[in-house]
């Protein structure tokens, strides 16, 4: 007569053991799935928060050469041309996933080791995955300084 009161677990149990192994299936996929996602959306850009650095001072870099700054949170690429007068100034972010690039002078390009993104001198994405130029900054010259500031022409 007790018999009849007893709810047979076996359906119970069936159900939890579906549910954690359908979880651990769902976080497996999941974990594959974010990197992939992750390299092919780029980050947001985020905002520097200065307008104005003093990047270098005459002098410092060599022709055809190049030196990383501080601007704000973030990375600049300070980079003299071959002929010794003209600079150019970009963020070394990498527009990609943020890696910092570098100057290659042999190449006259800008490159991102990470994934292997190359850019030209002005900064505009010429392979690999990046997806856009890179922030393009002025470079002034005063007294022995080089001040790099925003383009706000943009
Ligand atoms: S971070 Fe991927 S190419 Fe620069």
């Amino acid at each position: 007569m007790c018999s009849e009161n007893v709810v047979n677990p076996e359906p119970v149990r069936r159900g939890l053991i579906g549910l954690f192994l359908g979880g651990g299936l769902l976080a497996t996929f999941a974990s594959f799935i974010y990197p992939v996602l992750r390299y092919f959306v780029p980050p947001q850009v985020a905002d520097l928060g200065v307008d104005e650095v003093v990047a270098a001072k005459v002098g410092d870099l060599k022709p055809n050469a190049s030196a990383i700054f501080r601007f704000g949170s973030k990375p600049g690429l300070l980079i003299l041309d071959a002929d010794g007068e003209t600079y150019h100034a970009v963020s070394a972010s990498c527009t990609h996933l943020g890696c910092t690039v570098q100057y290659k002078g042999d190449a006259k390009e800008i490159w991102c080791p990470c994934h292997n993104g190359v850019y030209n001198m002005n900064g505009a994405n010429v392979s690999g995955p990046p997806p856009r130029p890179l922030q393009k900054f002025n470079v002034h010259v005063r007294g022995d300084q080089i001040f790099v500031s925003r383009n706000t022409e943009a």
